[in-house]
């Protein structure tokens, strides 16, 4: 089985078979990232092209690593002394890289769509990195893989996803994936951070924190983003820690056995304080561990050789 399409966008575009089919590649590939031998050779002889607009440690590097184990040769563009510093644009520098062999181009970039208007343009397959306040697949992807290695099933979970809706992309992906998987997603947020019209996905949204984490199995944390915040919207770090973030006191309410996730980075007491992220219920690095597999996954299932 191949996925539907040449990109992997988002997750509004693929249906729960097909997120099925990832997750248990993905569980696959994780022997190879957790064994001594990282070395596969499914992609020998494809080009993978990170084309990174905006910053990033967790994505880009997993990505790169994801290709390299597979034997793929991996060239990270950096944006600030490309040419696209001299004005190409977006579709020129992608025909550019598609000319010079590249099998894949993955893109994050801070304009909603990007990605979706580079696949439109070149034949060579685009992985959406994270574009603007739309869509992080790749994020929600890894979230899930964490959550199904744990739970053994997405289906009836009860996921709370707490902080910076609006300008989460983290958000979007994981409410939309995890919706799709029969998960239930709730919600809280600042009121100047929670997005108009959001329960159309398929959340729930509750008035305080402690009815949201209320008997969930998963109690997820966003990074404030403040460099999107074009206005101040909630007054002081401090503030936003002291009513909006998670502590100790109001994740009580959560089931004994749930887990702590943050897609990092974390700005540390701002949306969490340091006793949740680095408690025995926090599965952060656990998350960043699976993202190398999803992140093999996914090359592998768009440009791997057909006879592995
Ligand atoms: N979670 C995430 O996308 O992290 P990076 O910005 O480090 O890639």
């Amino acid at each position: 089985m191949r996925l539907s399409s040449k990109d992997l966008l988002g997750l509004e575009d693929i249906g729960a078979e097909e997120i099925t089919f990832i997750l248990e590649t993905a569980k696959e590939m994780k022997k190879i990232v957790t064994s001594s031998m990282k070395r596969v050779n499914y992609l020998q002889g494809r080009s993978v092209v990170s084309l990174f607009y905006e910053n990033s440690t967790r994505t880009r590097v997993s990505f790169e690593l994801a290709a390299k184990y597979m034997g793929a040769q991996a060239v990270n563009v950096s944006v600030a002394s490309s040419s696209v510093a001299k004005g190409e644009t977006l579709i020129d520098t992608g025909k550019t890289l598609e000319a010079m062999g590249t099998d894949i181009v993955i893109i994050r970039h801070n304009q909603s769509g990007a990605p979706h208007l580079l696949a439109r343009n070149i034949n060579a397959s685009v992985i959406n990195a994270g574009d603007g306040m739309h869509e992080h697949p790749t994020q929600a992807l890894l979230d899930m893989m964490t959550m199904q290695e744990t739970f053994g099933t997405l289906e009836g979970l009860k996921v709370a996803i707490i902080g910076d809706i609006y300008h989460s992309r983290v958000a979007r992906s994981n409410i939309i994936g995890l919706t799709k998987m029969g998960a239930q997603v709730q919600l809280f947020a600042p009121s100047t951070l929670m997005p108009v019209g959001i329960e159309h996905l398929g959340a729930k949204i509750f008035p305080t924190i402690k009815d949201a984490i209320y008997d969930c199995d998963v109690v997820m944390g966003l990074r404030v983003q403040l460099e999107r915040q074009k206005k101040c919207l909630f007054p002081t770090t401090n503030e936003y820690c002291k009513f909006f973030g998670i502590n100790p006191d109001n994740i009580k309410g959560a089931k004994k056995n749930a887990l702590w996730m943050h897609p990092g980075p974390v700005n540390r007491g701002v949306e969490m304080t340091s006793t949740i992220i680095d408690a025995d219920n926090s599965v952060i690095n656990k998350q960043v561990t699976n993202g190398v597999a999803v992140r093999m996954a996914l090359l592998y299932l768009l440009i791997g050789r057909e006879e592995f």
